[in-house]
């Protein structure tokens, strides 16, 4: 017997010991391994299936990442997954960044706190759309290097920084077998897509990346994605829109999806992607239908590229990437919650999934199959399965066709099949969830104006309505066109852009100087015929100056140049401005790829012939003076010269602008919108909130209704045709102090700072409808009472659930009709069959709260309406910010 002071005493050495081992082994989980089989992950020893949130931290504040990685777990993420950015982490070689928005032990620290696990992808070549692929440009100065292939100068720096990622995660303790919440690393990127343009080198470079990386004792399991050859133990995994049927190529591997597509990124000019989530959850749904472990969505957060951080060809600022959180961290209703119903059917599934190491297989149609997932696969026959406790079985029921509905019969059931879509059973005979049924709340989100935090409530009424622009008062200073410092240099012959900037600024200037005689002027007059500039190939943007006048600009990824100049007689200063707007990141032999002019530039059309400018002496100039100067911080803004800006003043070209303003009341994300710009780039408070470019995408190519059934693509549901493609650009709350916010702009093409605006982005509309025949609540299959048999989960009925973002509440619901009712979102209408009392009912359960669900049944509708009719209730509600209720109560 052990007495009670013993007891005391055992009790608080174990709490030492626990806390001795916290402190020594990381403080997120119990030290576990991580190993792998054909069927899954294995975590601690037991198999996973693991739902994956990618979130690229620099996309994000780290005042964001808490709430991204709350949303990610609600949601139903296991893990999350990052990249390493190699040039935000080494800007300079050999100088380290691992602050602010590249604190990535930070991020996935907070990750380990949540609970969840952590997917670190290294590369360090990513891809990803981020500038150069996330190389840094110096990187392009070692003499002698090639990238991603078996050279030695490229391998050595690669394992330099690879090492010390994995060094500085060991130190932190966020391996798993240090308690931390890594479970997996990747080497390398779809290196698969490039193998082949270097020959033998490149399969070397394979095998020494895969040796290099199991070398490091990381201790978790490594993947190469898009890597058929990759060697050994490192784990192939597959990239793209849908995955099932993807076999890595060894049959002791599992199947591992490290990129699901849901969503695309787009250009400056270009339309949104949108990819539907009947379609998506399709795509999730088939893949552990047919035997994958691990599924990853690119992106789960896209977030913003900020700064100069967007990879090219021009690639914009947003990074949104229709995911499931949008660039400003608010849920994109129904995506979010549709898959999170999707990831509860699975999970559901999760003991059947892993204790099967195959499905077994049934055609139910010529386009209908079933995949049956038993706990005890080998003693199970499918003849005798009606007989087997039904908890042991996982089912899942996919139609493939892209038109009809099938009715399959399944287990002497009979199931109807909507196209396009999977059932998932998780006891093998009641339906927790299809596909293509959406009932989680669709949310209209609204950029609107912001109101200034000083006015009253009645007052606020109004500014909302009103087109209320950040400010009447804006200084501006004009940049100089050309060399603006000592600090240029000229040289006989043309440069290759990024050689010359480095890339620490967008911008080279090129000066020569062109003597023109009477006689060309004379021989243009009489030949009716101008001189043209011709450069061979150029990217990304070329504006031309004469004598200090702007007179074209080119954009484009490596196009001709043909400009028609007008000279002076004498003297002209040809002034050739090269833009780059994000370095190339995909691509074989990206260190040779530069940026700028390539082959030759020449004037023709002069009387003696061509000039070939190609070898003239030309003086170089890096960025521009303002951006040196730094005149876009609160340091340092007061040395540049400002004047003020007169309201009726016309727009310039290469113009800086700064105003200041106050922050928008409350906790919504706050926009800048720069629809009245053209082409620049803005900072707050110092922060660089990226580039922005008022540039509209095609008219046509958006579908009026996006079908979702057949495979997609990223040009199948586009949208905003006709529209900017952005005009706003996210301001994170943590930059902005209460007033006094400093905002410059450098503006390129000429554009009214009068109209700038600041706005808050708010889910406003959620609107939701879900049917009578719809499956229950994904949570009631865990009700106590329903695992205990005292009622089935049939027994349950469905709901419609709403919820407005945090610290919003529903302040009036706008329609509701339990019947028949006709329309979508914002256009509801009723039908023959109407519950008189659905409003009522509906809004004594959900105005003034946060969320709130409503069963979808006669009971819970105060009757029926009209028997014998199948009845759906539609909701429209409305969300406020709980402080603006506040505010107009008083
Ligand atoms: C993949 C690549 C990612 C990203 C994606 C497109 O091929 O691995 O890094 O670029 O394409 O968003």
């Amino acid at each position: 017997m052990v007495g009670f002071e013993n007891k005391a005493v055992l009790k608080l050495l174990l709490v030492y010991i626990f806390i001795q081992f916290s402190v020594t082994c990381g403080n997120f989980f119990p030290p576990f391994n991580v190993t792998y089989d054909h069927r899954a992950l294995i975590i601690d020893g037991k198999r996973r299936m693991l739902i994956s949130g990618g979130i690229h931290y620099p996309r994000a504040t780290p005042q964001m990442w808490p709430d991204l990685i709350a949303k990610s777990k609600e949601g139903g993420a296991d893990a999350i997954e990052s990249y390493t950015f190699w040039n935000g982490h080494e800007p300079v070689k050999g100088q380290y960044n691992f602050e602010g928005r590249f604190d990535l032990v930070k991020f996935v620290k907070l990750v380990g706190d949540s609970g969840l696990y952590f997917l670190l992808r290294i590369g360090p070549y990513v891809c990803a759309e981020w500038n150069f692929g996330g190389f840094p440009v110096w990187l392009r100065d070692i003499p002698g290097i090639e990238f991603r292939t078996d050279n030695e100068p490229f391998k050595r720096e690669m394992q330099r920084f690879v090492t010390k990622i994995v060094d500085l995660m060991r130190e932190e303790k966020l391996f798993s077998w240090q308690g931390g919440p890594i479970i997996l690393l990747q080497i390398e990127n779809e290196y698969g897509n490039m193998e082949g343009s270097y020959g033998q080198k490149g399969k070397e470079y394979v095998k020494w990346a895969a040796n290099m990386a199991l070398g490091l004792g990381a201790g978790v399991p490594w993947v190469m994605c898009k890597q058929t050859d990759a060697p050994g133990d490192i784990i192939d995994t597959c990239n793209n829109y849908y995955c099932d049927g993807y076999k890595p190529n060894s049959p002791n591997k599992p199947t591992i999806w490290t990129e699901d597509w849901d969503g695309w990124y787009t250009t400056w000019g270009g339309r949104l992607p949108h990819r539907p989530v009947e379609d998506l959850a399709f795509a999730v749904a088939r893949f552990f239908q047919r035997g994958g472990s691990l599924m990853n969505y690119y992106m789960y957060f896209g977030g913003t590229n900020f700064g100069r951080t967007s990879g090219g060809p021009f690639y914009i600022t947003s990074y949104d990437y229709d995911a499931p959180i949008d660039e400003y961290g608010l849920r994109s209703e129904p995506k979010w919650g549709h898959l999170k119903d999707l990831h509860a059917a699975i999970k559901l599934c999760e003991p059947a999934l892993v204790a099967a190491d195959s499905p077994q297989y049934m055609k139910l149609g010529p386009n209908q199959e079933a995949h049956v997932y038993w706990e005890n696969a080998q003693s199970t026959g499918l003849n005798s399965s009606l007989s087997e406790s039904q908890s042991t079985c996982s089912a899942f029921l996919a139609n493939i066709d892209e038109h009809n509905t099938a009715t399959v019969t399944f287990r002497g059931k009979s199931y109807s099949l909507p196209p396009w879509s999977v059932s998932i059973l998780p006891d093998c005979s009641n339906l927790a969830f299809n596909t293509a049924k959406v009932g989680a709340q669709t949310a209209m989100k609204v950029v609107e104006y912001a109101s200034s935090p000083k006015i009253s409530a009645p007052e606020l009424v109004m500014t909302k309505s009103e087109a209320s622009s950040i400010t009447e008062s804006w200084m501006s200073v004009k940049e100089p066109i050309g060399i603006w410092s000592e600090n240029n240099f000229t040289v006989q012959g043309m440069l290759e852009h990024l050689k010359v900037t480095k890339d620490e600024s967008d911008y080279l200037w090129h000066m020569t100087r062109i003597y023109v005689s009477d006689d060309d002027i004379a021989f243009w007059e009489e030949n009716q015929v101008s001189p043209t500039l011709v450069i061979d190939s150029m990217r990304d943007v070329l504006r031309v100056f004469i004598n200090g006048k702007l007179i074209g600009s080119i954009t484009g990824h490596w196009v001709k140049v043909m400009q028609p100049i007008q000279f002076q007689q004498g003297y002209n200063d040809l002034i050739l401005l090269s833009q780059t707007v994000g370095l190339q990141n995909y691509g074989a032999f990206l260190e040779k790829d530069g940026a700028g002019f390539r082959g030759q530039t020449k004037l023709t059309g002069f009387k003696n012939g061509d000039i070939d400018l190609s070898k003239a002496s030309w003086i170089y100039q890096v960025g521009l003076k303002g951006e040196f100067q730094k005149i876009f911080t609160v340091e340092e803004n007061e040395k540049a010269g400002w004047t003020e800006l007169k309201l009726d003043s016309t727009p310039s070209t290469f113009t800086w602008y700064k105003a200041y303003f106050d922050s928008p009341d409350g906790s919504e994300p706050v926009a800048l919108d720069l629809g009245s710009m053209g082409k620049g780039q803005a900072w707050v408070n110092g922060h660089h909130i990226g580039r922005y470019w008022n540039l509209t995408a095609p008219k046509d190519g958006c579908p009026n209704s996006c079908n979702y059934r057949g495979a997609y693509g990223s040009n199948k549901c586009m949208t905003n045709c006709g529209k900017p493609t952005q005009t706003w650009y996210h301001v994170p709350r943590s930059w902005l102090q209460e007033s006094n916010n400093l905002l410059v702009i450098f503006e390129e093409t000429g554009g009214d700072p009068f109209e700038i605006s600041v706005k808050l982005r708010e889910s406003r509309i959620l609107c939701a409808q879900v049917s009578e025949s719809h499956y229950p609540p994904l949570d009631q299959w865990l009700n106590p009472d329903v695992i205990d048999g005292k009622f089935s989960i049939n027994d349950i009925k469905p709901q419609i659930r709403l919820q407005c973002e945090d610290g919003h509440i529903i302040s009036s619901i706008e329609f509701a009709s339990y019947g028949t009712p006709h329309g979508s979102c914002q256009n509801f209408s009723e039908g023959n069959c109407h519950s008189p009392n659905s409003l009522s009912v509906v809004s004594k359960a959900c105005e003034g709260r946060n969320s709130c669900s409503v069963e979808v049944s006669n009971s819970g509708l105060g009757g029926d309406p009209c028997r014998g009719v199948l009845k759906t209730l539609a909701v429209e509600a409305r969300c406020v910010s709980s402080s603006t209720i506040g505010v107009s109560q008083f």
